[in-house]
């Protein structure tokens, strides 16, 4: 089996070789600390393990559930946020045809997502769109408080019981939660919604090889054996390969070595807009696991060539804090070269019966150059093709990679104490019970926030 590649060459000239082979030492008991669960965080270390010990009789009920559910909906509803429905649509986006929702005889239903933001007109135009087809809701979230995929929720189960009744409504929801705690728990239990489980020890961000991540995709017609199959091999890859050419420490330990030399911007860049969502997935994974006590990488992301001629710009000739990690796809599943012109009014004959992903390197070659000119360190993570199993390996490689990250800043990669600060002010504004001080303290803040 062909394993995703990790090249770090056009990043040795701007680092030197004795402190890459000190911090590839460094990075290697970081692995060790994530395998014998001995770092920061190590109660929340199941998902090293996960390719390996997922229940066999679990997945057999997601794909029979799944099954089930496809018989009669058009479309499926994910109702999540952050690690709740950024991996399953990062795969989904990876698997779907780009213009899945408008083939005539599509095999796979249309995912459409609720729960991760709060626009009104997002959710009521949402509404207006269920009204005209069959659909179900998988309502995902660990904690089962996060108030953005409660709203909706609420907003969907008024929804789907005033369309369907409450009986057939009860059968067409899912809920993919903790298994002993949590408000969306107890109404699941009360409502008798089938469910599925998020162990203990697995958080959000780093949940995709469970229900949150593998019901999702098994419902919108992705292979999750597959999947699994490439994250199990890339763990295998990844503890037993040497620490030179093993790609999590490569990884992890030159984006950690530009950082010390001020790099400080990390940008991920597809050459297909199919990746769109897995470099979102990545966002989170990687900005909420380092982002903390005042250090870690930015994690952005940039659509090239569409952003080429926007952010080109700034890439190229802007401020030297950036660092470049390309996904670069080798073969794309279709086949599709340019016609040749017979009076060459475009001039574009020169290029005549080359195939759209020749283009497409030619870019990505002439912009790694130049950008290696306008000092921009590149990494590339070359992927022979999109599909289950590549998908799977990366999942799995940027998680290690991310755990070994976060112990090479001395930070705990599997907490976010952070995203709490926005939350507790916006329930004090909201006035949520037993918050009455809290809420006039905040309140007054605000105020004086706008009329200073
Ligand atoms: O990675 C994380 O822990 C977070 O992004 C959570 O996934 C996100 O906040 C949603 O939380 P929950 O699944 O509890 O609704």
């Amino acid at each position: 089996m062909e394993t995703i590649n990790v090249n770090v060459d056009f990043t040795l000239p701007f680092i030197n070789k004795n402190e890459l082979e000190n911090k590839y030492e460094l990075s290697y008991k970081h692995l060790l600390a994530l395998k014998h669960k001995t770092g920061k965080g190590n109660d929340f270390l199941g998902w090293v393990d996960l390719p390996d010990t997922i229940d066999h009789d679990e997945i057999k009920k997601i794909e029979h559930v799944a099954a089930d559910i496809r018989k009669k909906i058009e479309i499926l509803v994910i109702v999540g946020i952050g690690g709740s429905y950024l991996g399953a649509r990062a795969v989904i986006d990876m698997l779907y045809h780009n213009f899945n929702h408008l083939l005539p005889n599509r095999s796979r239903p249309i995912i459409l997502y609720a729960g991760q933001n709060m626009g009104e007109d997002y959710l009521f135009q949402l509404l207006e769109i269920l009204n005209e087809y069959e659909y179900a809701i998988a309502v995902i979230s660990k904690s089962g408080t996060t108030t953005e995929p409660a709203i909706a929720f609420r907003l969907l189960k008024h929804h789907i019981e005033n369309k369907y009744g409450k009986e057939e409504a009860r059968k067409r929801i899912i809920a993919i939660t903790d298994a002993s705690k949590g408000i969306l728990l107890n109404l699941a239990i009360k409502e008798g919604y089938e469910r599925f489980v998020i162990p203990d020890d697995v958080g959000g961000r780093y949940s995709v090889l469970t229900p949150v991540g593998l019901f999702p995709i098994a419902v919108a017609g992705g292979n999750i054996h597959e999947l699994i199959k490439g994250a199990q091999h890339m763990k295998h890859q990844i503890f037993k390969i040497h620490a030179n050419e093993n790609p999590a420490i490569q990884y992890a330990s030159i984006r950690n070595l530009l950082y010390e030399k001020g790099k400080k911007i990390e940008i991920m860049v597809s050459y297909t807009p199919r990746m769109h969502f897995f470099m979102e997935w990545w966002k989170q994974l990687y900005g909420e696991s380092e982002g903390k006590e005042g250090k870690g990488i930015f994690p952005a992301s940039v659509d090239f060539t569409t952003d080429l001629h926007s952010l080109g710009q700034y890439i190229q000739e802007g401020e030297r804090i950036l660092f470049e990690t390309v996904l670069n796809v080798t073969h794309p599943t279709n086949h599709l070269a340019i016609p040749h012109e017979p009076d060459n009014s475009d001039q574009l004959n020169y290029i005549s019966y080359k195939r759209i992903s020749y283009v497409n390197d030619m870019a990505r070659l002439g912009t790694l150059l130049a950008h290696l000119d306008g000092g921009v360190p590149n990494i590339i993570i070359d992927i022979p093709t999109i599909n289950e199993n590549y998908i799977g390996q990366l999942i799995y490689f940027f998680e290690i990679a991310c755990g070994i990250s976060g112990y090479l800043l001395n930070v705990n990669p599997f907490d976010q104490p952070g995203v709490e600060a926005y939350k507790k002010n916006m329930f004090a504004l909201m006035g949520k019970p037993g918050m009455e001080e809290e809420s006039q303290r905040i309140k007054e803040r605000i105020e004086k926030l706008f009329n200073d």
